[in-house]
C-alpha cells in the first residue's frame, strides 16, 4: 500500500488487524485503539481529530511490529494523507511526547507500562535540555501530551469499550475535512 493510496476503509482493515497484534502489552492493539480514542472523547469531547489520532497512533506497529523506534513517525505519515497534517503530526509525535514527559514531569516515568519503558530507549531516551527546549515550542502540544497521557491509560485488560464501527463516522468526517482542506488550498494555487 502506498501512504497516498490509505483510505478509510483499508485504515479499519489495519486497525483489526490489530487484534491479533499485543505489542507485548497487556491487550491487543485494536483494543488499545479503542481504550484510547475513548478515553480522550471523554477528557476532550470537542476535539475529534484528537480522538481519531487517539484510535489511530499505533497504526505504524501493526504495518510493521519490528520497528518500534519509528512507528510512531510511520503511522503519522501513512495516515496524514487520508486525516490531515494535524492527526499526522500528533501520531508522528507521540513517541517524543513519551521522551519530554520523563524529562520534565518526575511522576510520569511511574506510569509507563514496562514495555514502554524498554522502547524509550530505542525511541531515544530521555530528552536532554536542548530537545526539551525545541518540544516545548512545538504546535499544539497540549493536544500531543493528551494523547500521550491517553496511550499510557489506554492499557486495560478486558475493558468494555465501543467497538470500530462506532468511530467510523467520525473517521470519515475527519477524512472528508482534510479532503475538503486540500481541495480548498489546491484551489487556491491554481
Ligand atoms: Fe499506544
Amino acid at each position: 500500500m502506498t501512504t497516498g493510496s490509505l483510505t478509510v476503509d483499508a485504515l479499519c482493515a489495519l486497525l483489526l488487524d490489530g487484534s491479533h497484534r499485543d505489542d507485548e502489552e497487556c491487550l491487543d492493539l485494536l483494543a488499545h485503539a479503542l481504550q484510547c480514542a475513548e478515553l480522550l472523547a471523554l477528557r476532550a469531547p470537542d476535539d475529534v481529530e484528537l480522538q481519531i489520532a487517539g484510535l489511530v497512533h499505533d497504526v505504524g506497529t501493526v504495518v510493521d511490529p519490528h520497528a518500534m523506534d519509528t512507528h510512531a513517525g510511520r503511522g503519522g505519515a501513512l495516515v496524514a494523507p487520508l486525516l490531515g497534517a494535524r492527526v499526522g503530526r500528533l501520531v508522528g509525535r507521540h513517541a517524543d511526547a513519551k521522551r519530554y514527559l520523563v524529562a520534565t514531569d518526575p511522576a510520569y516515568r511511574s506510569r509507563l507500562s514496562s514495555r514502554s519503558l524498554e522502547t524509550l530507549v530505542a525511541q531515544g531516551g530521555v530528552m536532554d535540555h536542548r530537545e526539551i527546549a525545541a518540544f516545548a515550542l512545538i504546535d499544539d502540544l497540549d493536544a500531543v501530551l493528551a494523547l500521550r497521557h491517553a496511550d499510557d491509560d489506554a492499557k486495560v485488560p478486558g475493558k468494555a469499550v465501543a467497538n470500530l464501527d462506532t468511530w467510523r463516522p467520525c473517521l470519515d468526517r475527519v477524512a472528508r475535512g482534510a479532503r475538503k482542506r486540500r481541495a480548498t488550498r489546491s484551489q487556491g494555487i491554481s
